[in-house]
């Protein structure tokens, strides 16, 4: 039976351990913060990922998944670790190229190496290679080199891993082949082969086309505001076009892949990539936006009391990376002349540093619920609620999730503010 090491044991790399080792597989996941090793070989994990608890317990009780803080001999290492960007939006690749360093003094002719980690094209040929090649390896004959883009959804990780199609790019054929072998052995989805620079391509132009087209709806947005238009219909009709489908405004994207990865090509091919480097100005633009219809929702009060709700960049999960609601709630909080009460059912203090407050507790006395994460929680707001406990029943949901009809309630949405606009003109 194959050993396998992962490198790097957050949101991406502990479910594919678990995975490996539910399949029978000995697997050592490696991790360099001693807390995230020192948990998971009690069974536990630090992340928030449905299932995940449970099978971890399972796999390690059964001593197939151990942790340890450096890699040791193996048939597999999969690097699964961070790729942010730099403050100037540049690839911080350090985390990949120190993972590779770390498994050479344990890598063997023979041995499958893969790239789970988003990276910008060509980084498997020109940092990846030239590492392990300084290693004492031909990264082109001695090992199988690939690279394995990871498109799961948080919360449903367990599942997409198994299921979803995998793309595997190898430096060569066989390593592709090799490679592919690997995820065959325990997925039901497809595995398509392919060279290792037009997978890491692909990774990054599904994330960028979703980014361009969530900035077009924005746009939409912005545009429906200055002209007293509803872009939710406007969407909706438009939709009824068989080859049309206009994505929803929202308060900006966020996460480590979408508000990230399109930065990772314009870096490559800056002049060639204007429409992509645009569309994250667009996306990078709708916090203010939110702000500022925050201020025009509120600006016959002196000291508003602004209830926000929620702070992830997206629902039902606790990851607070790139968020856009985070980047809302601490302008707000810079704000003196808010009363700012955050509330979010899935984060906790010690990940924001500063309070937060119950869903209850955050809405009473406030002139404006603004909605910033379509949580299942918010979706099934209690709308009698809101109207015994806020001081005006005011609601700006920016995730068009709340399904609020309550005529007692004034609802605004993000591409549906003709109320507002009415309001102020007069
Ligand atoms: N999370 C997602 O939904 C998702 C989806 C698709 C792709 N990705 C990509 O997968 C990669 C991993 O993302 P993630 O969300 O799992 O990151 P993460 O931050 O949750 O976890 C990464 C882990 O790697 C560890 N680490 C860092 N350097 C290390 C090293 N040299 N050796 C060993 N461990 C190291 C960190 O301590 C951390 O625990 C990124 O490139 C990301 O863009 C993530």
């Amino acid at each position: 039976m194959k050993k396998i090491c992962v490198i790097g044991l957050g949101y991406i790399g502990l479910p594919t351990a678990s995975v490996f080792a539910r399949a029978g597989y000995e697997v050592l996941g490696v991790d360099v913060n001693q807390k995230v090793v020192d948990s998971l070989n009690e069974g536990k994990v630090t992340i928030e990922e449905v299932n995940l608890p449970e099978l971890v317990k399972e796999v390690v009780a059964k001593g197939n998944l151990k942790a340890s803080v450096s890699p040791e001999k193996a048939d597999v290492f999969i690097i699964a670790v961070p790729t942010p960007i730099h403050e100037d939006h540049r690839a911080n690749v350090d985390y990949v190229e120190e993972a590779t360093k770390s498994i050479l003094p344990y890598l063997e002719k023979g041995n499958i190496v893969i790239v789970e980690s988003t990276i910008p094209p060509r980084t498997m040929d020109d940092l990846v290679a030239p590492i392990l090649k300084e290693g004492g390896f031909d990264p082109y004959n001695d090992i199988y080199v690939a690279h394995c883009p990871e498109r799961v959804l948080p919360g449903r990780i367990l599942i997409e891993l198994i299921e979803n199609t995998r793309i595997v790019g190898g430096l060569t054929p066989e390593a592709a082949k090799k490679a592919g072998d690997v995820y065959r052995a325990v997925i039901t989805g497809d595995v398509v082969e392919t060279e290792a620079v037009t997978a890491e391509m692909s990774k990054l132009m599904e994330n960028t086309f979703r980014d361009v087209n969530i900035a077009l709806a924005n746009e939409l947005a912005k545009i429906s505001a200055r002209l007293g238009v509803n872009a939710h219909d406007v969407i909706k009709l438009a939709n009824k076009h068989p080859r049309v489908n206009i994505h929803l405004p929202g308060p900006g994207v966020g996460g480590h892949c979408l508000a990230v990865d399109p930065y990772f090509i314009v870096e490559k091919a800056p002049e060639e990539s204007p429409l992509i480097a645009e569309s994250r100005r667009i996306n990078n633009s709708m916090p203010d936006f939110v702000v500022e219809q925050v201020k025009r929702l509120t600006a016959e009060l002196d000291h508003p009391v602004v209830a926000v709700a929620g702070l992830t960049y997206k629902g039902n999960i606790d990851d607070i990376r790139e968020s856009p609601a985070m980047e809302i709630a601490h302008m707000l909080l810079d704000n003196k002349r808010y009363d700012v009460r955050i509330t979010d059912p899935h984060v906790s203090e010690d990940q924001v540093h500063f309070n937060l407050q119950s869903f209850s507790d955050a809405i009473s006395g406030a002139n404006v619920l603004v909605v910033l994460v379509d949580h299942d929680e918010f979706k099934q707001i209690d709308q009698q609620e809101l109207i015994e406990k806020m001081a005006t029943p005011v609601v700006f949901d920016t995730r068009n999730c709340t399904g609020i009809d309550n005529p007692g309630i004034t609802l605004y949405r993000i591409g549906d503010l003709k109320k507002l606009t009415a309001i102020q003109q007069g």
